[in-house]
């Protein structure tokens, strides 16, 4: 297959020359690997109800996609597709080169170990503590307590959360609530985080600060797929957009990439649109 060609090609060339490979992540212009690719993909739900009809994209490493489109146009089915939540009435999806067809149901837990996932309704576990939240995330996936002891507080730091460690989920505001979600989903850095809706039940300020750090966790390297029917937020952040009607897709634009280099402090700051430029730059 060709997927499995072209990586054993480049896992090849990287032997060869490690050192002069650039540390930057691979962005859509630079024709990257690409980590998610849907061909000809279709999910016919029990009862007739179609989820998604005949859609093909890809997205490359390093990627930060928008998908929208309005309710009922197959967004979560896309996302639930990804996670092997659902299986696919016809067509092909891998995700790193991987058939998702191909995956045992036992393998399943530990694929899904490769994807972060965010949802609208955040889905903290109500009696723990934020940190137990974020260091629960690690033991199920086998993580020692040194590491857990050392990851936890640097990921609650990154989201800003870093005194909030003992309070619990409804101690927490929305927005906290949601960056909670995004640290648990982060913290074991997966090459793939997909947020479906993630700014649904927000503010528009506070889903700024969202999208900001969707925005950081992307520019560290991370390929980020974002389901959102928030239109002011996709047009303020210029990125590419696929869009959806009743499981097809209608559009799939790269708007805006030349922003791909500003500072998060910049893209916030744009994102607020006061038109002025952040202090000290
Ligand atoms: N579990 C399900 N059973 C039957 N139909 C479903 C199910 N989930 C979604 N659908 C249908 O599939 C279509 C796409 O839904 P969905 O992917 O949830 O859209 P979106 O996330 O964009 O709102 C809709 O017509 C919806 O009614
Ligand atoms: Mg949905």
């Amino acid at each position: 297959m060709a997927i499995s060609d072209s990586k054993d090609r480049s896992r090849r060339s990287a032997a060869v020359a490690p050192v002069t490979r650039s540390s930057k992540p691979a962005g859509a212009a630079s024709g990257g690997r690409p980590v998610v690719e849907f061909r000809g993909v279709s999910k016919h739900y029990d009862g007739g109800d179609v989820g998604l009809d005949q859609a093909t994209f890809s997205v490359v490493r390093g990627e930060f996609v928008f998908l929208v489109g309005s309710t009922g146009s197959g967004k979560s089915t896309v996302m639930r597709l990804l996670i092997k939540e659902l299986d696919a009435t016809e067509g092909t999806i891998r995700v790193a080169g991987h058939d998702l067809e191909e995956i045992a149901r036992k393998r399943v837990p530990y694929y899904r170990r490769n994807i972060g996932v965010v949802f609208q309704d955040f889905k903290l576990l109500p009696n723990r503590t934020v940190y137990d939240n974020v260091a629960y995330a690690l033991q199920v996936t086998g993580s020692s307590r040194k590491e857990i002891r050392n990851k936890v507080p640097d990921i609650l730091r990154m989201t800003g959360l870093s005194t909030k460690l003992h309070n619990y989920p409804d101690q927490l505001s929305g927005g906290e609530q949601q960056r909670v979600s995004i640290a648990r989903a982060f913290v074991n850095h997966p090459p793939l985080l997909l947020a479906d809706e993630p700014t649904g039940n927000l503010d528009p300020e506070t889903s700024i600060d969202i999208m900001r750090l969707l925005y950081r966790i992307n520019r560290a390297g991370t390929t980020v797929l974002v389901a959102t029917h928030d239109q002011t937020m996709v047009d303020k952040m210029r990125r590419r957009v696929i869009e959806l009607s009743r499981g097809r897709i209608v559009r799939d634009e790269a708007t805006g990439l030349y922003a791909r280099d500003e500072t998060t402090r910049e893209f916030a700051h744009r994102m607020r649109g006061d038109g002025t430029r952040p202090p000290g730059v």
